[in-house]
């Protein structure tokens, strides 16, 4: 079986990979089963007259190969090109974009100086599979050095529509470069749809059936790959003595008979001070909720480098103050807001013990709390999902309440709705919704896409500029 290689800005350990979620999770079986080795930043910043070593470890069969970033290319190409510009703008945010020429020569060095270590490291039946938007160009790179091998790409947040993309610096080098993938992978069909669109209408592409697309003298595969948890996992971590003990604790500390519970990273896209709005006006429009339901909110602190979410934090301090002062009791906080990372076990609790779960991203390429949140239930009295029409998952999961983000009145009748839903009700809804997390779970993600990836041809090489 051919070693696979990932690739992504973040690595992590896969011997913890139930507590860190996330690509470890999805990722760690994979990198076991084919002696895997994982690439990326070792999350340390040093500076710039710092020489840069790559440093390998091993564990569980698992090596993981890291460098640093210096200080310079820390700003340029991690919050610079990555999140000052790539993250807004795949956002559908060009407001919040700082469009500056040293950041896109900060991606572009750093893009080549990854591709020129994990180059070395290559044997040559390696499969190669590169994660996210901060390493769009890598493929085009490594290509540069003559590497032949398979290449896969998958975006793990939206592909705008062209009319967004159009505002992307250096955006045909960014569409050009995808084509030197041999498999691109997008979330959902709307992001694949919206690429497809964007190099037909925007780079003279052409579909050519298959999944196939020709362009910038390249041919590629493009489909979406909807990503999942491991959903037994998921419900074993929050069907525990502890977990039980945890759910009691919560009740017996507050008068409130009702939990809704947001989890996400303190992120402008993750749409938090709409929500926090919405429950205030569940309060408002339905008082019988006052004093019978919390809204527990965990965001932990991200990016506090990018500017853009320097004003959220203060944001959403301000509005849950408000919200509490106006509406607290000596027996009773409406928001429980904990700007901390919680371990991955107690969310899991939480989930369970909470009767609504509320995903509200503005703008989401998955959301996978979301599907967290329905593997957590119990299956005899499941609770009710709010989730945003924005989020990717809404793609899959149509048996949510769904929702307009943006509409505060909307998101506080759609909660009293779920808050008073009838059992039945929830039960079929659940039942819906376990079928399609599922069915589009991590494993199926993974194996779809590094099977496309084998079976896939090597690609020609894009025409240069
Ligand atoms: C999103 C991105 C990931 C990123 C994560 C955390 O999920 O898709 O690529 O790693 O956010 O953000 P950070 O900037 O801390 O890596």
């Amino acid at each position: 079986m051919s070693r696979l290689i990932v690739v992504s800005n973040r690595v992590a350990d896969v011997s913890k990979a139930v507590q860190s979620g996330g690509l470890a999770v999805a990722l760690a079986d994979a990198l076991r089963e084919r002696r895997g080795l994982w690439f990326g930043w070792d999350g340390t910043v040093v500076s710039d007259e710092t020489p840069i070593g790559l440093t390998i470890s091993q564990s569980e069969q698992v090596r993981t190969a890291t460098v640093p970033l210096n200080q310079r290319d820390y700003d340029e190409y991690y919050v610079g090109f990555s999140n000052n510009i790539l993250w807004p703008s795949f956002h559908y945010r060009l407001d919040l974009g700082h469009i500056d020429a040293k950041s896109i020569d900060g991606y572009r060095r750093v893009n080549q100086r990854f591709a020129q270590s994990l180059a070395a490291l290559l044997e040559p039946d390696d499969i190669i599979w590169v994660h996210d938007y901060h390493f769009i160009p890598l493929a085009a790179e490594l290509r540069a050095l003559g590497v032949r091998q398979r290449i896969g790409f998958f975006l793990h947040i939206p592909f705008p529509p062209p009319d967004i993309f159009l505002a992307v610096p250096e955006r045909q080098w960014l569409a050009r470069s995808l084509f030197s993938y041999d498999v691109v992978g997008f979330q959902t069909a709307v992001d694949t749809s919206n690429f497809i669109r964007y190099v037909t209408e925007h780079a003279d592409g052409e579909e050519k059936g298959e999944n196939s697309i020709t362009a910038f003298g390249a041919t590629t595969k493009v489909q979406a790959f909807p990503i999942g948890i491991d959903v037994d996992a998921f419900y074993a971590m929050s069907h525990t003595p502890k977990a039980d003990e945890q759910i009691q604790r919560l009740y017996r500390r507050s008068m409130a008979s009702s939990q809704v519970i947001g989890v996400d990273r303190l992120d402008y896209s993750k749409g938090l001070p709409d929500r926090l709005r919405a429950f205030r006006r569940l309060l408002e429009l339905y008082p019988e909720n006052r004093k019978m339901v919390t809204l527990m909110q965990i965001s932990p602190p991200t990016r506090e480098d990018v500017a853009a979410y320097s004003d959220i934090r203060q944001e959403l301090e301000g509005l849950s103050g408000a919200i509490n002062g106006e509406y607290s009791d000596f027996d009773w906080t409406p928001v429980r807001y904990i700007h901390r990372a919680v371990p991955r076990d107690t969310l899991a609790a939480l989930f369970r013990g909470s009767q609504v779960g509320l995903v509200t991203p503005l703008r989401d390429g998955m959301n996978l709390v979301a599907k967290e949140y329905i593997a957590a239930q119990d299956e005899e009295d499941p609770g009710v999902l709010v989730l945003s029409r924005f989020a990717g998952a809404a793609e899959e999961l149509a048996e949510a309440l769904l929702v307009n983000p943006y509409d505060t009145d909307e998101v506080a009748q759609a909660l009293q709705r779920a808050l008073t839903m009838k059992k039945d009700e929830r039960s079929e809804r659940y039942d819906a919704l376990i079928k399609r997390v599922r069915k589009h779970d991590v494993k199926n993600w993974r194996e779809s896409f590094l099977n496309e990836l084998r079976d896939s041809r090597h690609p020609t090489s894009p025409e240069t500029a």
